[in-house]
């Protein structure tokens, strides 16, 4: 499915959203049928809603937007509206509601998808703001493959033999240059045009960013591994005082899903499988304060997200950012891993098609990588259309990450796309990639020479 930046015909921009919503729905079904009924219900981390709340979130989200808002149709079930509401409920305490049973889920969801491709085909998809370019179908779009990420973290977590399968994803060389300078100097950062962003992206603007100096790739686990066996997490001076604190009391000794065997290998475990640490891929499953001690240790420090952003869009010959690393087309299977194509991260050098202009790889899919920045607005931020996505999270306790994961859907990634998590979190897909300042002789050097 591909969603063009100036699509042609009306109908065409319907097929594409109506192919879409399907291909979401698909995915959103492999996740929930995958397990039984008693797997469905239940809470399998405080830090997750169980999956039949996700799926019936996902129809409530999409009732409200696009049945109700957009098709201007009555609620098929208002008395449930509060059940589905995150702000009334935590994510915790969401076993405890007398929420729709599976099949009441099921025959829920299908329903109120009859009524939004109702909605689909009778909506002309311009004039008004919501409906210009499809957004609000692509807003739903998205917010379902968000679920069906955060649905795949709940399969990660959760105990019991192997339920989901995926070919490996294709093997990797690392890039000879295992860093690059981008050069300073404004570029431009977000999008005012891209049709699907959400509001937190918007609007372009110039950010002047000094040279820095960015890896190619992100960091491995073999790389990681070696911080762990050279008493990373024993060293405070490797970390922030608050994330060091987070590691004492926490007990942190490595990357959630690593274990040990009595020989002192390194063995994770993914998705109900144990299988030896594969060197080359990037390393997943730590928090902001992990990957940050890493980096201090490494001598290296995190990306700014504006770094970020530069190192993926920037193209130093036009000045132009791009939507993604390799250009404005649509992410192919050959670009970057991701979608749940495949159930792991990429070893580095894997999608050599995907590196930016500057020959950064793997900036998208993979793995979310944590930037230093916390979470706020871009100047001349708008509220588009509620304020619950982004703005009631400005300011918090968050970092950002940037460029999505192995289990992040092409229709709800690009390079202006923005993510945020509190630092301590580590059940999500994240890693991250180290960069440093740019020395002054390194400053003044071609670009992606260093
Ligand atoms: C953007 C991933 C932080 O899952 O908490 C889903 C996306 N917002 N439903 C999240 C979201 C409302 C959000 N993140
Ligand atoms: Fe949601």
């Amino acid at each position: 499915m591909t969603l063009d930046l100036h699509p042609g015909t009306e109908e065409e921009l319907r097929a594409r959203v109506a192919g879409l919503l399907t291909e979401s729905r698909a995915r959103s079904t492999t996740l929930t049928e995958a397990v039984d009924e008693a797997d469905l219900v239940a809470q399998h981390s405080p830090l997750m809603s169980p999956l039949v709340w996700d799926l019936a979130h996902i129809g409530s989200q999409e009732e409200l937007w696009l049945v109700r808002d957009v098709g201007g149709r009555e609620p098929l079930r208002p008395e449930i509206d509060g059940l589905y509401d995150a702000f009334q409920h935590s994510r915790a305490s969401r076993v405890e509601l007398p929420l729709l049973t599976p099949a009441e889920t099921r025959t829920y969801v299908a329903e109120v998808r009859e009524k939004a491709f109702d909605a689909l085909e009778r909506t002309p998809l311009r004039g008004r703001r919501l409906v210009e370019h499809g957004f609000a179908f692509g807003m739903i779009v998205q917010h379902e493959q968000q679920h069906d990420e955060t649905m795949l973290a709940t399969h990660q977590l959760r105990a019991g033999a192997p339920v989901l399968r995926a070919p490996a994803p294709p093997p990797g060389t690392r890039p000879a240059a295992r860093q690059v300078l981008v050069p300073g100097g404004p570029f431009t950062m977000g999008t005012s045009t891209e049709p699907w962003a959400l509001d937190n992206e918007r609007p372009a603007h110039p950010v002047d960013v000094p040279a820095f100096v960015i890896d190619t790739a992100a960091v491995t686990n073999a790389e990681y591994a070696e911080f762990v066996e050279a008493g990373g997490y024993d060293e405070p001076r490797w970390w922030s005082e608050v994330g060091w604190g987070h590691r004492v009391s926490a007990g942190l000794v490595a990357p959630q899903f690593w274990e040990r065997d009595g020989s002192g290998s390194w063995y994770r475990r993914r998705f109900g499988a144990v299988e030896p640490l594969a060197a080359d891929e990037p390393v997943v499953h730590v928090c902001f304060h992990e990957a940050e001690a890493y980096a201090r240790w490494a001598g290296k420090r995190l990306p700014t997200e504006a770094e970020w952003e530069k190192a993926a869009r920037f193209d130093p010959w036009s000045g132009r950012s791009r939507r993604y690393p390799w250009g404005d087309e649509e992410p192919t299977p050959e670009h970057a891993n991701l979608g749940q194509r495949h159930l792991q991260p990429a070893a580095a050098g894997a999608y050599p098609l995907g590196a930016s202009a500057l020959g950064v790889q793997q900036l998208i899919g993979d793995v979310w990588e944590w930037t230093s920045s916390g979470w706020h607005p871009y100047p001349g931020f708008e509220v588009f259309p509620y304020p619950e996505y982004s703005r009631v999270f400005f300011g918090g306790d968050y970092r950002v990450l940037r460029g999505g994961s192995f289990g992040t859907a092409p229709a709800a990634i690009r390079g202006t796309f923005r993510n945020w998590d509190h630092p301590i979190r580590r059940q999500i897909f994240s890693g991250f990639r180290c960069a440093r300042d740019a020395t002054a002789a390194e400053a003044g050097a071609p670009s992606g020479r260093v």
